[in-house]
């Protein structure tokens, strides 16, 4: 006889499914959904609910998918608040990373780092990010850039996740040409070509191969060509398009229908058309955006465009060491003129977009059961209470199962 899977209803709630097939963020009022093992069995109106051997009473307020951040730096060694400082002091990202500075400062610590260091740091943020209701999470590697080291950047990614019910897309990050390779760029991409990626992809140690397409990182010549190696080996392509230059990345990501192009402060309307024309998602990253005080990207054109639009972190320690998406959401619509409807679409369907996790970040029938129960009941107050998002969470379950966060214990 199989065994009988645990079954939870969650009633008296406000539902937002964020379902596609119905208007806006899908809110059910007076809804309820089953949780089903690791899945969603159903979702409807209150009324029609079946009944489960457990029940929890939502008491009317808000219940979403949890959230997905789908572009974060999140292992690496080594913190740059000095960086920070000196920008406040009004230097540049730019003239920092010219100085020897940026993401070339975080090689040295990184590389120096044992494994079990970089798996507790990427431990340590996994637990803030899942405090404030982020159930999946994308860690693009980059801080070490040699093919070894980036190989055991992604191990440690697999043994987190390996430890982790939350959910972790690891993504391989042609982040630069690290400074002791600049003699030798032509080799170094040929390197990531033709050994890392074939070992990625061997490896299954990561789904998606990003590139920094920017002055001071890979040209568009180079990203074609390192995309096409990604391409060869199975893997899916992302971008970071566009943060200072527009070097024709959103172009390039579109033709070769990438998941994301992410950034984009700088875009030109042939770059919107190529993506809306993949169905590329546009991934936007304010926390960095406004940090860098870099122009806002162009909303209303992505809009026009009909070109999904993702909200991310960017955690990393150079220009947003930040874990917290209620903070970005606020920021996207406060800084970058987004509605609340697309900032929640942006941490929750959109970004599973963006991960190739296409169904994921909504509740319907099937979908993994990732749900927060908020401590409100109206999609604005999250946004809005951005400063007390782990306050607002009053249970995080992932994968059906419900977590103890730091801020929302079991007992509670
Ligand atoms: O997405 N733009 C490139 N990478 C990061 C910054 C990384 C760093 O400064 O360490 C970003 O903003
Ligand atoms: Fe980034």
């Amino acid at each position: 006889m199989a065994a009988s899977v645990s079954e939870l209803v969650i009633h008296n709630a406000r539902v937002m499914t964020c379902d596609p097939s119905r208007l806006g963020l899908g809110i059910i009022d007076h809804g309820a959904l089953v949780l089903s093992g690791a899945a969603i069995r159903w979702v409807g109106p209150d009324a029609d609910r079946p009944r489960g051997d457990r029940e929890l009473d939502a008491r009317g307020r808000l219940v979403t998918p949890g959230l997905i951040d789908c572009h974060t730096h999140a292992i690496f060694a080594g913190e740059r608040a000095n960086e920070f400082a000196m920008r406040a002091a009004g230097r540049s990202y730019l003239e920092i990373a010219r100085a020897g500075g940026g993401i070339a400062a975080s090689l040295g610590p990184t590389r120096a780092a044992s494994d079990a260091e970089l798996v507790a740091g990427l431990g340590e943020r996994l637990d803030v990010a899942l405090a404030a209701g982020t159930t999946t999470v994308e860690v693009k590697t980059g801080y070490d850039l040699t093919v070894e080291g980036e190989l055991r950047l992604l191990r440690c990614i697999a043994a987190v996740a390996a430890a982790r019910r939350q959910r972790i897309v690891p993504t391989l990050l042609a982040h630069l040409v690290p400074p002791e390779r600049a003699g030798d760029r032509d080799r170094f991409v040929t390197e990531l070509c033709e050994r890392l990626i074939p070992l990625v992809a061997a490896g299954r140690l990561a789904t998606s191969v990003d590139v920094y397409c920017d002055e001071g990182a890979f040209t568009a010549g180079e990203a074609r060509v390192i995309f096409a190696a990604a391409r060869a080996a199975g893997l899916a392509i992302r971008g970071h398009a566009g943060q200072f230059h527009d070097l024709g990345a959103a172009e390039l990501i579109g033709e070769l229908c990438g998941l994301s192009a992410d950034h984009l402060e700088q875009v030109s309307d042939a770059g919107i058309a190529a993506l809306a024309r993949a169905g590329t998602v546009a991934v936007m990253l304010p926390g960095a955006c406004v940090q860098l005080r870099l122009p806002v990207p162009p909303i209303e054109r992505l809009r026009r465009g009909e070109v999904a639009m993702a909200i991310a972190s960017d955690l990393n320690p150079g220009s947003s060491y930040c874990e917290t998406l209620a903070i970005q959401m606020w920021l996207a619509a406060t800084h970058f003129g987004m509605t609340v409807e697309e900032a929640w679409l942006g941490v929750t369907r959109h970004a599973a977009r963006a991960l190739g996790l296409g169904g994921a970040g909504t509740i319907t029938r099937g979908s993994r059961g990732d749900v927060i129960l908020w401590d409100c009941d109206d999609p604005a107050d999250v946004p809005y209470r951005y400063g007390a998002a782990t306050r607002l969470i009053q249970a995080v379950f992932v994968a059906g199962e419900r977590l103890a966060t730091t801020l929302a214990p079991l007992a509670s």
